[in-house]
């Protein structure tokens, strides 16, 4: 049985968090191996219990998107609609890396690259732009999308694959992250670190939408797990130097002032 001052506290707790999700807008979930469960979401965090929240509103007016449910995986979140992290297009500012004209050409990867928006964008500019994400729904609404809108799709290669287990045909020019690094798992993080190295080519260029650069976590536990330029930093030294490193001007609604844009370059071997 549980004490009565036990339970208060706890319900306290569940209460506080449950304000707090509610307050930024975001939907709730736990996460456990990759599986979210009702046990993890009814008593809050450990470190194998990842609480499962997103992100700003920023595709409007997501708050008629329904939370996450129970015992779900990246699929079922996508197959129920539960995608809260779903902006419904690319962010401001790689539509302005797009136009002015500033990627590399060649080849580009996208890991977790939920309904492609940005495949498409990159598609404008580079040669080829492979995505990868775990979840066939999403790749079927990014198919359905190219279909309606009589996009070409040569340009585009989507796998429904684990990032971690890709093999590429060929190196990369091009690594874009946006909303992947803060959704996997932080013991992730260094398995992120090694595949940037693994499958960008000599000279190839890694860009990253830092999000969400917060000081507290948005949620205690995450994903999104908070992120910071020195993180991402110390993640990629020394191997990687960061060549441009700011906040960015203009971002969905809900995301300003959380996010910095990062372009980074393989160091000279000295
Ligand atoms: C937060 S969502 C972001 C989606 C997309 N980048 C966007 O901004 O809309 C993270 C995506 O990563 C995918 N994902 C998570 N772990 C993955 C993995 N190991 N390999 C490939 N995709 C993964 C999920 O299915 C999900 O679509």
């Amino acid at each position: 049985m549980w004490h009565p001052a036990a339970i208060a506290v706890v319900a306290a707790t569940a209460t506080m968090m449950r304000d707090e999700w509610r307050a930024a807008g975001m939907s709730q979930g736990i996460i456990r191996e990759g599986r979210y469960t009702r046990q993890a979401r009814a008593f809050g965090v450990c470190s194998r219990c990842l609480p499962i929240s997103w992100m700003g509103e920023a595709r409007l007016p997501s708050a008629s998107v329904p939370a996450m449910a129970v015992n779900m995986t990246w699929e079922d979140a996508w197959r129920e609609g539960r995608t809260r992290w779903d902006a419904g297009s690319s962010p401001p500012v790689l539509r302005r890396l797009v136009d002015d004209g500033s990627l590399p050409a060649g080849r580009a990867i996208v890991p977790g690259c939920g309904t492609g928006y940005d495949l498409l964008t990159l598609s404008r500019v580079v040669e080829r732009v492979v995505g990868i994400d775990l979840a066939p729904t999403a790749k079927r609404a990014f198919d359905a999308r190219v279909e309606e809108r009589g996009l070409d799709p040569s340009r585009t290669q989507y796998l429904v694959e684990d990032f971690f287990a890709f093999e590429p045909e060929a190196p990369f020019d091009l690594f874009w992250d946006y909303t992947f690094l803060c959704a996997i798992e932080p013991e992730r993080r260094t398995d992120w670190a090694r595949r940037v190295d693994e499958l960008l080519a000599e000279g190839g260029e890694l860009i990253t939408l830092i999000f969400p650069v917060v000081d507290q976590p948005i949620n205690p536990g995450g994903p999104p797990h908070p992120m910071s330029p020195d993180l991402v930093c110390s993640l990629l030294e020394p191997r990687w130097e960061a060549t441009h490193l700011e906040p960015v001007e203009v971002s969905h609604p809900g995301r300003e002032g959380k996010e910095w844009l990062g372009r980074w370059r393989r160091r000279a071997q000295g």
